[in-house]
């Protein structure tokens, strides 16, 4: 039994921290945040109350709405996030509980960028295995709360937002979620993390003076590995399957670096017109980036009976991965 999606949704804060406004706090400028990365604007959610899992459970809500469907009817949510609310309790709990979701089970996946991948990956195990009927996967990041926005290397990358889709067994064996190919390689750790906060720097005085409570990244290193893992992942995917770059309608790539979207796009050998982007509108949502991608298709009507999508993504850890789903 295959898994199909059968709702997508996103949830984007409204606060708009645009390249113009980073100007006025950082030295920096809009033509270098748009020649070297495609972004012009980023969201953030500024409400200090509010976490990741409002934007989580602002997705599960609309996934509930637009399917038809009572919070009572979902078996299992899976938050993939790298910013939850606290470390424990999980994000996946406070979801099920806002929605009110009493009979399901709820975790969180921790696989930064490619979080969403390799939650959709696992959610779709517990529905081929004929033992889940919904299960809900939602990425989702407050990445404001662990940026320092003194700090041009990392701050003017990221943005706050979420998505999310509901998963259902299929009845046709030849559609939904058909093939998927994930990676990690721990030895590239260093390169992108928050160093404190966990078991090994539990959180001092030290460790707030020393600003370890914000993202870090080497972004040459990141770039290098990150653009060579997402091309060569692609590729696979399409050779395993034996797509042919013009059967592939949308590659949906995790939106951290307009170079290497379309790097991954020329090694495929496929135009921009088919590949998502919205990295200038909403930055790095980190694990947030594929869905809210997939939403804005969806909601704008470009997926049909039949459309092959390939969604790559790579990110701390490293982590990386794809995923060859044909829309049901
Ligand atoms: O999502 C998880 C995975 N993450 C990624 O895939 C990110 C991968 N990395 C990247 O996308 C890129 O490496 C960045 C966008 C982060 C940086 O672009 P880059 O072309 O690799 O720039 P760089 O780090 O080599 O820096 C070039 C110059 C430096 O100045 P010098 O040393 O050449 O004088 C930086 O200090 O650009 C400077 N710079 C900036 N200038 C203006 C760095 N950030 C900024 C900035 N504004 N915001």
């Amino acid at each position: 039994m295959k898994a199909v999606i059968t709702a997508t949704a996103k949830y984007l804060p409204e606060n708009v921290l645009s390249n113009h406004d980073l100007e006025q706090i950082l030295d920096t400028n809009d033509d270098w945040i748009r020649t070297r990365t495609g972004i012009r604007e980023r969201r953030i959610l500024k409400d200090p109350d509010k976490a990741t899992s409002f934007l989580c459970s602002e997705v599960a809500r609309q996934l509930l709405d637009i399917r038809g469907v009572s919070a009572d009817d979902v078996d299992l949510i899976i938050v993939a996030t790298m910013t939850p609310d606290m470390l424990f309790p999980s994000t996946a709990c406070l979801v099920q509980n806002a929605i009110g979701a009493s009979n399901a089970w709820a975790f969180d996946l921790s696989g930064a960028c490619s979080g969403f991948i390799y939650a959709l990956h696992t959610g779709s195990q517990f529905i081929s295995a004929g033992t889940h009927k919904r299960v809900m996967i939602i990425g989702g990041e407050k990445m404001s709360a662990v940026m320092d926005y003194t700090d041009r290397t990392t701050c003017v990358l990221f943005g706050d937002g979420a998505a999310g889709v509901l998963l259902e067994p299929g009845t046709d064996e030849n559609h939904g979620i058909l093939d998927a190919r994930l990676y990690s390689d721990g030895s590239g750790g260093d390169n992108l993390c928050m160093p404190a906060g966990g078991s090994s720097r539990p959180t001092t005085h030290d460790t707030v003076d020393q600003k370890l409570h914000f993202l870090q990244q080497d972004g040459r290193q990141v770039f290098k590995s990150a653009v060579v893992a997402m091309a060569d992942v692609a590729t696979e995917i399409m050779e395993r399957n034996g797509l042919a770059a013009e059967q592939v309608d949308y590659l949906i790539p995790h939106q951290a670096n307009h170079r290497i979207i379309q790097a991954t796009a020329e090694r495929m050998g496929i135009s921009l017109d088919h590949v998502a982007v919205n990295i200038d509108r909403y930055g790095n949502t980190s694990a947030a980036t594929i869905p809210i991608c997939l939403a804005e298709l969806d909601e704008t009507n470009k997926l049909q009976t039949g459309s092959n999508l390939i969604l790559v993504s790579f990110g701390a850890g490293y982590t990386w991965g794809g995923i060859y789903l044909k829309w049901q």
